[in-house]
């Protein structure tokens, strides 16, 4: 523990934001959180259809390669040469019959497994690898890997439960609600670097106050309201969450008068963005999940995106955003998907404020880190809840990440 940081007394009610700004805490979380038990997003099994395909990404701070090893076999290798530490690959995309590193061509399989090393035995009887080198063991670092109804996820640890287990049963059956077997289809990518810590963005998605407030687009047009049938749940262990929320009308009532940037006179020149059709069971039109540490999974209307967070230092993230579809879903569908994207990524309507407001948090926090933030609103517990003028989620967050952090 650096520093001899002591949690306020107030233990579920603040925050202090040396949780946001000191490096060392930045490093002991990336050793214990994002390489500890848990497992982390990686991409989307349609990404890779065919044997060879690759997609590189970042889990915690290290390159990865996701390729897809046989028909029905993903692999997730660190993209790190095993020769001399290279950073081998560096395609977001691609397809090959092996893994090689350019610097002295080591060739991996795509199951991560050395099996080429020019000059191995030497040239002319001279030089070469030891007799005692073993390919066997310098192949690159294998993570284990579990899909889950086209979502692929990988951890460092040998301690992590199985993915269905680390969710939990209330949680796996919030995720079966869209993930739920169906194959799915990439509509496109968005990408953006928000200079706040990595943990604003869970908070952010756990913190359904704010949504009725900040986000003049969701009150205006009435797809986020806090005088919509809401609520919020919480695992077991606190650190996963969903909001969810029925649409409702545009309307002015108690809520909006306290909201202050309500426009009642807003129009849209095109008003297809709000054109949303019911289409998952229940009257749950938002579904907003977050899976500790590494991923939102938005469903919010039609739109369907999983939000990849990759942590940059204690001051900055950098944030993956895949939109999708399911790949049997009619054109028309498809269309709607991606106008309803328009809501989310960096400049959306709707996720451009949250970008901003992460980052004047940053802002706020780094001069002052002995200060503290106040989250009591809806009291102390940790709980579920059928409202949304709460802050229960981020409470859970915290009572999990001071007991893996050792600040209890
Ligand atoms: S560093 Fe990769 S082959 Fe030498
Ligand atoms: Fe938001």
């Amino acid at each position: 523990m650096s520093k001899n940081h002591t949690w306020p007394e107030d233990g579920r009610g603040r925050v202090p934001f040396w949780v946001y700004t000191d490096p060392q805490v930045y490093r002991e979380e990336i050793d214990k959180i994002w390489y500890g038990p848990h497992w982390l997003y990686v991409g989307l099994e349609c990404e890779i259809p065919n044997v060879g395909d690759f997609k590189t990404t970042t889990l915690g701070e290290r390159p990865v390669i996701m390729v897809r090893s046989g028909v029905d076999e993903i692999t997730v290798v660190e993209n790190r040469c095993a020769h001399r530490g290279l950073k081998f690959c560096q395609e977001r995309f691609g397809n090959r019959q092996d893994l090689l590193c350019p610097y002295h061509q080591w060739a991996y399989s795509l199951r991560g497994d050395l099996i080429g090393v020019p000059f191995r035995r030497g040239v002319k009887k001279q030089g070469g690898m030891p007799a005692d080198f073993d390919p066997s063991a310098n192949g690159l670092h294998r993570l284990r890997v579990e899909e889950a109804n086209g979502v692929v996820w990988a951890t460092f640890s040998d301690e992590t439960p199985s993915f269905r287990e680390y969710l939990g049963e209330r949680f796996w059956k919030h995720y079966t609600r869209v993930y739920d077997g169906r194959k799915l289809e990439v509509l496109g990518y968005n990408r953006q670097r928000i200079p706040g810590n990595w943990k604003l963005m869970q908070e952010n998605i756990k913190d359904p106050y704010h949504a009725g407030l900040l986000h003049v687009f969701f009150v205006t047009f009435g797809l986020f309201r806090a005088d919509q049938k809401s609520a919020v749940d919480i695992d077991d262990l606190g650190r996963h969450g969903i909001l969810i929320s029925r649409k409702g009308e545009k309307e002015q009532n108690e809520v909006t008068a306290d909201m202050r940037q309500f426009k009642s006179d807003l129009v849209l020149n095109d008003p297809r963005i709000l054109d949303v059709v019911q289409e998952f069971t229940g009257e749950e039109t938002v579904g907003m999940i977050t899976i500790f540490p590494s991923v939102i999974l938005q469903q919010q209307v039609n739109s369907l995106t999983t939000r990849q967070i990759v942590p940059s230092g204690p001051g900055a993230f950098d944030f993956h955003w895949t939109h999708w579809t399911y790949a049997d879903d009619s054109s028309e569908m498809k269309q709607r998907r991606t106008r309803q994207a328009n809501l989310f990524g960096p400049a959306g309507f709707v996720s451009a404020d949250d970008g901003e407001v992460i980052e004047f948090s940053q802002q706020g926090f780094s001069p002052s880190e002995d200060e503290a933030a106040l989250v009591t609103m809806g009291g102390r517990e940790i709980e579920c809840t059928d409202h949304m003028v709460t802050e229960t989620a981020i409470r859970g967050m915290y009572d999990y990440w001071r007991k893996v952090m050792g600040y209890a």
